[in-house]
């Protein structure tokens, strides 16, 4: 969502802030503007649409000055266009916000005069209000310290100030936001990603933080719950997010890229966890007995949530521990009665999405242990956890979540089976044997990539396509939950995902000549109930994509003819749909190729869903 950059440099800021923005373009957004100090005034330039955009309008008119304020705006109130793009000024004060001010109408008719707002948007009012106190006489500190308490909602905001060429202020409720220390120069950015080539030097603020920042450091202050602000001091740690670690390399999309990074990163998150010389897994402390726990409680939001549905499979089937997803934005509001000495999961790449952290705290409150599974060890999902467990995926910036997701499933499947041999369901011979499957996955999945062109060759029956299905059974059913995601994410095809033995319960009504069904079915306990839904389909004229092990592709063609086969190595069943997640990916980007989409950042969605 919303991407922030703020620099109080020494040079000039402009195409600076421009390249904080390009690396914020993979959290998605539909306009883009920037604001710096000039001669002491506030100038400011916007554009509807991608930072093009705005490039040309700086090229037509440039701004000078080395102290600004950026931003990628996902539009919330108010529709992408250029009056609503951020930074919303007066004559002294201009802010770049991310989040919702819940408040803002009530807030609008206390700055009085409806002359004065030039936006739809819920930021403006805003900078009214500091602006107003600033007219009293008010310093920028006293006018931000007078505006929070008023503040409701989520956000994270940066100010620049008219005549204060060396202050910026900003303020975290919600959504993160992180100070960059540099040599004489300070930076403000929504995540590490867009400070990267400026500094590794950064402090993230905690929530209620408000942060006065000048050339030579910070001071911070935490907002109580009294409205009164006190000091505070918080830690400047180095980051390892490099600049390097942002490029397409010789990929065309960062989506093509990440999926072809997954064998390593399969790799690098399996060896925190799995000793394949011993044949052993080990996770580090977890903060209770899972032989004690009634019952999980896993929490997400889109890809991450299907990952946690195969993680319930996992630690149901491997473990016996009952264990329910939901949701985020369900859970949180549901009110579901959790039990004593429960332990409650959550899933997310960025550890920021907000219905997944509003879900946290809910279980927070009922009482239970909280263990999450992220990606950013810094974000706010790891740092409200009572013990966290990290996928290495490395920065994922392509919108549609891939790495992230089968790292996800690699983590899962190491605690379900840490799970399960603390409950005495997994003994030493299939510890053994699975560990074993976990160690191949990286060396499969690179397998999986060499059907890359044959996949590509598939996905024009699929573009040509109104409607897509997607099936399977076991944790093939989440695969296909996912498929039908990914699809729909990027190529703007309609998709639906089907546990396949539902499929005479409704969606075999649509199923006519030449309609893809994509069916995921490994060899394995589920595969002859999988390989008669496929009759079913070629039946009715079905285009069926197979997707199997040579075991049975050979069995399928004895039944009925697909219309294509993706061929998988045969692996134990518990790892498949972690490769399984692979040509799925596969089939929607080539697709979504085909189709011309902007495939990195697909329209109307967001890397990281920071607003409910
Ligand atoms: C957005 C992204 C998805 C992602 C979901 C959850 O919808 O577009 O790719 O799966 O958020 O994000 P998280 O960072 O919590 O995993």
């Amino acid at each position: 969502m919303c991407g922030i950059i703020g620099i109080l440099g020494k040079q000039e800021a402009a195409p600076r802030l421009m390249d904080g923005l390009k690396r914020l373009e993979y959290r998605g957004y539909d306009s883009a503007g920037i604001a710096t100090l000039v001669n002491g005034r506030i100038d400011r330039r916007r554009a509807e649409g991608k930072l093009d955009n705005l490039a040309r309008v700086l090229e037509g008119e440039p701004l000078t000055g080395t102290a600004g304020i950026g931003h990628t705006r996902w539009a919330t109130h108010g529709v992408p266009n250029e009056a609503n793009a951020h930074p919303h000024a007066t004559d002294h004060v201009a802010i770049v916000h991310n989040g919702i001010i819940e408040n803002y109408q009530e807030l609008r008719e206390r700055v009085g005069d409806p002359s004065l707002f030039l936006s739809e948007t819920d930021t403006e009012v805003v900078a009214h209000l500091v602006g107003a106190y600033l007219a009293q006489g008010l310093s920028p500190e006293e006018a931000v310290d007078c505006t929070l308490p008023l503040l409701e909602g989520a956000f994270a905001f940066v100010m620049i100030f008219a005549g204060h060429h060396d202050l910026m202020i900003g303020a975290r409720r919600g959504s993160p936001l992180a100070i960059g220390y540099g040599e004489g120069e300070m930076f403000f950015g929504s995540d590490a990603l867009a400070l990267a080539p400026l500094t590794k030097r950064i402090c993230y603020l905690e929530e209620g933080d408000w942060a006065v920042v000048r050339p030579d450091g910070a001071t911070i202050r935490q907002l109580g719950e009294d409205g009164r602000s006190r000091p505070v001091e918080r830690a400047v740690r180095e980051t390892a997010v490099s600049g390097a670690m942002i490029g397409k390399g010789n990929y065309r999309h960062f989506m093509e890229k990440e999926i072809h990074e997954q064998p390593a990163v399969i790799g690098d998150t399996l060896h925190s966890y799995l000793n394949p010389a011993e044949g052993t897994l080990t996770l580090p402390g977890l903060p209770i007995d899972p032989a004690a726990v009634p019952k999980v409680t896993i929490s997400a939001c889109g890809t991450a949530s299907y990952a946690g549905m195969v993680g319930k499979y996992w630690i149901e089937q491997l473990a016996r521990l009952p264990t329910e997803v939901d949701i985020g934005s369900e859970l949180r509001y549901r009110e579901t009665p959790l039990p004593e000495g429960g332990l409650a999961l959550f899933i997310s790449q960025s550890g920021e999405t907000m219905d997944t952290l509003e879900a946290l705290r809910y279980a927070k409150r009922a009482g239970q242990t909280i263990l999450s599974i992220v990606n950013v060890p810094e974000s706010t999902i790891a740092r409200e956890s009572d013990a966290v467990l990290l996928t290495q995926a490395g920065p994922e910036i392509g919108v549609a979540s891939t790495k992230a997701f089968t790292t996800q499933l690699t983590v899962l499947a190491a605690l379900a089976m840490a799970f399960a041999k603390a409950r005495g369901t997994l003994d030493r011979t299939r510890e053994a044997a699975l560990a074993a499957a976990l160690a191949e996955v990286p060396g499969r999945a690179a397998e999986v990539l060499n059907h890359d062109a044959h996949i590509a060759s598939i996905a024009r029956a699929v573009a040509d396509a109104r409607d897509v299905f997607y099936m399977g059974r076991g944790t093939g059913y989440p695969i296909a939950l996912e498929g039908a995601l990914k699809l729909k994410e990027i190529s703007y095809i309609h998709a639906e995902g089907y546990a396949a033995g539902e499929m005479k319960h409704g969606p075999i009504a649509l199923i006519e000549e030449d309609v893809p069904v994509v069916m995921i079915a490994p060899s394995g306990p589920l595969f002859d109930k999988t390989a008669s839904n496929v009759q079913e389909m070629v039946s009715r004229g079905g285009k069926v994509i197979f997707l199997s092990d040579a075991e049975g592709l050979t069995r399928m063609r004895t039944m009925a003819k697909p219309f294509a086969e993706i061929e998988l190595p045969k692996v134990d069943p518990f790892v498949a749909p972690i490769l399984y997640a692979i040509p799925i990916q596969l089939l929607a980007y080539h697709t979504a190729v085909l189709k011309g989409t902007d495939v990195d950042q697909p329209r109307n969605l967001a890397k990281s869903v920071t607003v409910e």
